[in-house]
This record gives structure tokens, C-alpha cells and sequence, in this order.
């Protein structure tokens, strides 16, 4: 989430400066800082339209009521979303019924109606959950929580391809995956696609609570009054993520993020060549999981943290990495030793 580091001197200039001119100015009218950003996502991105919001959780949220929305006025009222096992879309209540994790699923039931969980990275299963109820599809292009699981190169031009003959919306879920992690601006380009709708959060505030759907002017059929938020589109977060977005662009953190990746990867390799216990490797830019043969990502983070490096246990046998994005090589030898102390102290 914070896509330059801790505290980088642009955010918290940004956020210094528009602290003492405007914060809040309420939902009725727009501010300067928010219209400058929602120029700048459509400026880079495939989309037209701009909802900005204070998480990942409401910008799923919102896109998900645009797709019923939709599905009312276009789909002769149809409702459903499907989403992907593995996925993760927040902690509300209706992207907890989005998530398709159990574990996230289970002391809230019942969960909102409306949403189905197929398998990822399989269109087959996509297709037989498709019926006359369904407005849209919702998937991050790679699942992060879910332990950074990479898509077949062919899956989201697939699922596209059916979107379209289906006449239904295509929502991608780029919350992690967003503003450089996997090495592009957006995950999606990576896969010869555009969505109808993007979600975004985490990079592109560098830390700070911010989120945003965007989508196609084709879908946007929202009026005034249909959504909103009191803080969604507050002045001092939306001037600090312009100062970050600009940072970003200007310096290609996308293209960093990516020859980062390509040196971790390299690192993370040695290193499964080194300890058997590690099964895989799977990394795309800087959004990377080791995959171990027991349930040891619990410790393994745990010990890390001690040893000064953060790590995610995002399965109980698999460990996540997602450093800044403009993480030096220096730094990523840093975090390999750790790992590689770590690791040696893994009793076999
Ligand atoms: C893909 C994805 N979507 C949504 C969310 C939820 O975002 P937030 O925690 O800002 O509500 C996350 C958070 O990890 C995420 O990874």
C-alpha cells in the first residue's frame, strides 16, 4: 500500500500544504484536487468515469452497485456477480460475499445475496455459473491475498470475450494489483484487455485512505444522487494522491517496480534452489509468494519481523512479499538475507 515507502517526502508535502487550505468540503460540491485526479486516472487509464471512496472495500462496493445499476436499466434487472475462489475484495459485508474464501465467509453467515464463487483461472466454470441474473464478473487480474496466483496468459482475454457476447460487465478488482505493483500502471495491461470497471486503492494514495472506481462511459450510468460518500473525495486525500500519481508517472515507478521484480525474482529462485521446503516461486513486478511443502508461513512471517523484514503469511503455506515499489536492489539484498536467515533456521 504505500507504493513509495513509509512517509515519502511527496505524500507528505501534499498532505502538509492542503492541511492547511482545505480538508473537507462534504459530498455536494466537488474540489479542486479531486476533479485534477479524476482527470489524471483517465488520462492513464481505459476508463471515463470517476467515484472516489476511502478504501478497496467501498471502491468494490461501488462498483459492484454500478453493475446492478446497470444490470437494472441494460440486463432486464439481472443482479449476480460472479467472483473467483481465492479472491479477496475487502471486509464489508457484501465483498465478504464477494471474497471467495471461506474462512473470510464463515462466522458472518448469512452474507448478502448475489454473489457466486467459481474457480480461477478457469472459464469453463465462468460460463456454467452465467445465467440470465448475471450483470457482471468480477476478478483481480492476479489474486494477491489468495497467495499470488497468476492467471494463464489466455484466462482474462477469455473472460472478456464472454463479457461481450454475454453483453455483460467485466470488473477488475486492481486494489493490490494497481499503480505499478505487477509492473505496468495497471494490471490489465498486462493481458491484452480493458475492463468495463477498475477498482482501485492501496498505491494510489502511497499509504494514505483512499479508493476509486473507474469505468467505461459505456457503463456509467450513474446519476447524481445514486452513490456517494462524506470523506469519499476529501481534498487533503485526493490532493496527496495527486502528488503521489504524478510522482509515480513521472518517475516510472511501473518500469522500476518491474526490473525490481525481474532482480527479486532472480533472489527468490537461489533461494528455492537452496531449501527444498520451498515448492514455488510465484511473482509478478513486485507482488511475489513463496510457497512452502508445510504450514510454516505463521512462524516464518513472525520470525522475519524480528529479523526486521515485513512479510505477509497469506496461506498457512505460503509467504507474500510486496515491498515500495521503488525499492533499491541494495534493499532487495537486505530482504534475501533475512530470508535466507530465516530459512536456514527451518528445522526439516
Ligand atoms: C484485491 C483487493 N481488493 C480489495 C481489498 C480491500 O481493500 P481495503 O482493505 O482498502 O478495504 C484488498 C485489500 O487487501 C485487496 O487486496
Amino acid at each position: 500500500m504505500c507504493c513509495l515507502g513509509h512517509s515519502h517526502p511527496v505524500m507528505t508535502k501534499a498532505l502538509t500544504a492542503q492541511s492547511k487550505t482545505l480538508v473537507q468540503c462534504g459530498p455536494q460540491s466537488c474540489n479542486l484536487p479531486q476533479l485534477q485526479l479524476a482527470e489524471l486516472l483517465v488520462k492513464i487509464s481505459c476508463c471515463n468515469r470517476v467515484s472516489f471512496s476511502n478504501s478497496g472495500a467501498e471502491a468494490n462496493e461501488g462498483a459492484i452497485k454500478l453493475a446492478r445499476r446497470y444490470g437494472k436499466l441494460k440486463l432486464n434487472g439481472a443482479f449476480e456477480v460472479i467472483t473467483a475462489l481465492n479472491s479477496f475484495h475487502g471486509r464489508t459485508l457484501a465483498m465478504t460475499a464477494a471474497t471467495g474464501q471461506p474462512h473470510y465467509q464463515e462466522a458472518y453467515q448469512p452474507l448478502p445475496a448475489g454473489f457466486k464463487n467459481v474457480p480461477f483461472n478457469n472459464i469453463e466454470a465462468i460460463k456454467a455459473a452465467t445465467t440470465k441474473d448475471t450483470c457482471a464478473i468480477m476478478l483481480e487480474p492476479v489474486q494477491g491475498e489468495g497467495g499470488v496466483n497468476i492467471p494463464d496468459p489466455g484466462y482474462l482475454k477469455a473472460v472478456r470475450q464472454w463479457c461481450d457476447e454475454k453483453g455483460i460487465l467485466l470488473i477488475l478488482d486492481e486494489v493490490q494489483t494497481g499503480i505499478g505493483r505487477i509492473g505496468t500502471m495497471f494490471g490489465y495491461q498486462q493481458f491484452g484487455i480493458e475492463p468495463d470497471i477498475i477498482t482501485l486503492a492501496k498505491g494510489l494514495g502511497g499509504g494514505i485512505p483512499i479508493g476509486a472506481f473507474i469505468a467505461k462511459e459505456s457503463c456509467a450510468v450513474f446519476q447524481p444522487g445514486d452513490h456517494g460518500s462524506t470523506y469519499g473525495s476529501n481534498p487533503l486525500m485526493c490532493a496527496t494522491a495527486l502528488a503521489v500519481m504524478e510522482y509515480v508517472i513521472k518517475n516510472d515507478i511501473p518500469g522500476q517496480a518491474q526490473k525490481a521484480g525481474v532482480y527479486l525474482s532472480a533472489g527468490l529462485d537461489k533461494l528455492k534452489q537452496k531449501y527444498a521446503f520451498i515448492t514455488e516461486i510465484r511473482i509478478r513486478g513486485l507482488l511475489a509468494a513463496i510457497e512452502l511443502n508445510k504450514d510454516i508461513a505463521s512462524s516464518i512471517k513472525m520470525t522475519c519481523i524480528e529479523n526486521g523484514l515485513m512479510v505477509n503469511d497469506v496461506k498457512p503455506n505460503a509467504v507474500r512479499i510486496m515491498p515500495p515499489l521503488n525499492i533499491s536492489n541494495k534493499e532487495i539484498d537486505e530482504a534475501l538475507g533475512i530470508l535466507d536467515k530465516v530459512f536456514a533456521g527451518v528445522k526439516a
